[in-house]
C-alpha cells in the first residue's frame, strides 16, 4: 500500500503535529485549531484573488489552490490548512454539467431523476485531476509542520445536489427517490462512493496528512433512513482509507441524532455543529474517536466577553473527550472579521 509506506510525508509529523495527535486522541500541548471554509471571503486576499476568476476556474488551477489555501495559515497559525477546492470538484472534472453560482451554490444542468441520469457518473482517474496533486505537492513543500487536511463531499450531500439541482432546505426530491426507487438510489450512491474514493486517493497518494469527508446534509435525515440509506456508502468511502494512516473526519451538520452512526461509518474524528456539547457528543460516539468542533460561527459577532466564554465552554467540554481538534461548528460566515478568528485561534491556544 504506497499511501501507508509514505504517510505521513514529513518524518515525524505524526509525533509532532497536534492535530495529527488529537486525531488519535493522544495527549496535545495545545488543542489544535482550525476553521472549516478558513480560505475563503472573510479574508480581503482571498476576495482579491479571485476577482474576476470563477470559482470552478480557481479549484483547477494548481498555482492558485496552493497560495489561497496557504492565506489563511499565513494570517492565523491555524494548527491545519484545509485543501482549497469543493465537493463538486470531481463531478466537474468527470464531465457532469454543474457550476457554482456566486451567493448560491452548486447548480446542475441536468438533475437526476433516473437510471438514464447515472451514465455520466463515471469513475474518476487520477488523469482527470492533474491540478490536484500538483497542488497538494506545492503545498507539502510550502507547509513545514503545518498537516494539510484534504476532503471530498460524502455520497448523500452529492447526491442530493445531483437530485435536487441546486442547494435545497428539505431535500425533498432526493428523498422521495430514495424512498421510492431504492435500486436506483443505492447504484446512484454506490457511484458517488467510487468518484469521491477516487478523489480522495489522487489526495491520500499526493500527500495529505488527513482528511475528512463532508456530508454536510445527512442530517436532514433520521437514524434510521441514514443508516438504511447513506452509511453504507460514507462507510465504503471511509474503509477505503482504513489503514492509510491518514485520519479520517467524518462531518455534518445537524446531525446529533447521527453522532453514534457517523462514528461507526468507520471516522477517526467525527466533527460536530453547535448543537450539541462535545461532552455529550463524545459520549455519542463512544471510544476511540476524538471530536471536532464546535463553535457557533455566529459567535464571531458576539461581545468579547461573550465569545471568550464560548471558547472556554467548547474547549472545557472538549476536554472530555478522546481528542478534540477545535473548529467552528460549520464554516466561517463571509462576514466574519478575521480579526475575531485570529483572537479565537490565541484563546484556544491559552493567550
Ligand atoms: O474550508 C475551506 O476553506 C476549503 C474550501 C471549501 C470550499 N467548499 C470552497 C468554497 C470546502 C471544504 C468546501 C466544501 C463544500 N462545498 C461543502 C461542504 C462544507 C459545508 O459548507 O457544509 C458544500 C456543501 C459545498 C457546496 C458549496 N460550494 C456551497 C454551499 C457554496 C457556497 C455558495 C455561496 O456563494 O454562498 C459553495 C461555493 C464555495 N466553495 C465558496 C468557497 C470559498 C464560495 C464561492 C466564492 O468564494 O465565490
Amino acid at each position: 500500500d504506497l499511501a501507508a509506506s509514505v504517510w505521513p510525508r514529513r518524518a515525524g509529523l505524526a509525533q509532532r503535529a497536534p492535530l495529527l495527535r488529537a486525531a488519535r486522541g493522544e495527549p496535545t500541548d495545545v488543542t489544535p485549531v482550525w476553521f472549516m471554509r478558513q480560505a475563503g471571503r472573510a479574508l480581503p486576499e482571498y476576495r482579491a484573488l479571485r476577482a474576476g476568476v470563477p470559482m470552478l476556474d480557481s479549484c483547477q488551477d494548481a498555482a492558485l489552490i496552493t497560495e489561497i489555501t496557504l492565506q489563511p495559515v499565513r494570517r492565523f497559525g491555524t494548527d491545519a490548512a484545509i485543501f482549497f477546492s469543493d465537493i463538486v470538484v470531481p463531478l466537474v472534472a468527470i464531465g457532469v454539467g454543474v457550476d457554482i453560482v456566486a451567493g448560491t451554490g452548486p447548480v446542475v444542468a441536468e438533475p437526476v431523476r433516473d437510471a438514464a441520469g447515472l451514465a455520466p457518473l463515471r469513475p474518476l482517474t487520477p488523469d482527470d485531476v492533474p491540478y490536484i496533486h500538483d497542488a497538494i505537492r506545492l503545498l507539502l513543500a510550502e507547509l513545514g509542520d503545518t498537516p494539510l487536511i484534504g476532503f471530498a463531499g460524502a455520497p448523500f450531500t452529492l447526491a442530493s445536489y445531483l437530485v435536487e439541482g441546486g442547494p435545497s432546505k428539505t431535500h425533498a426530491k432526493t428523498k422521495q427517490l430514495m424512498y421510492s426507487d431504492p435500486a436506483l438510489w443505492h447504484a446512484l450512491l454506490d457511484r458517488l462512493a467510487e468518484i469521491t474514493i477516487g478523489f480522495l486517493r489522487v489526495q491520500v497518494d499526493a500527500g495529505i496528512d488527513a482528511l475528512q469527508l463532508f456530508d454536510s446534509w445527512a442530517g436532514a435525515l433520521d437514524e434510521a433512513d441514514y443508516r438504511r440509506y447513506v452509511a453504507p456508502h460514507s462507510a465504503k468511502v471511509l474503509a477505503a482509507f482504513e489503514g492509510s494512516g491518514v485520519p479520517r473526519i467524518h462531518f455534518g451538520v445537524n446531525t446529533g441524532e447521527l453522532l453514534t452512526a457517523m462514528g461507526e461509518a468507520g471516522a477517526d474524528v467525527v466533527g460536530v455543529d453547535w448543537r450539541v456539547g462535545l461532552d455529550e457528543a463524545a459520549r455519542r460516539v463512544g471510544p476511540g474517536r476524538a471530536v471536532q468542533g464546535n463553535l457557533d460561527p455566529t459567535a464571531v459577532f458576539a461581545p468579547p466577553d461573550v465569545l471568550a466564554e464560548k471558547v472556554r465552554d467548547v474547549l472545557l467540554r472538549g476536554s472530555k473527550a478522546e481528542g478534540h481538534i477545535f473548529n467552528l461548528g460549520h464554516g466561517v460566515l463571509p462576514e466574519t472579521d478575521p480579526g475575531v478568528l485570529a483572537h479565537v485561534v490565541d484563546l484556544v491556544h491559552g493567550g
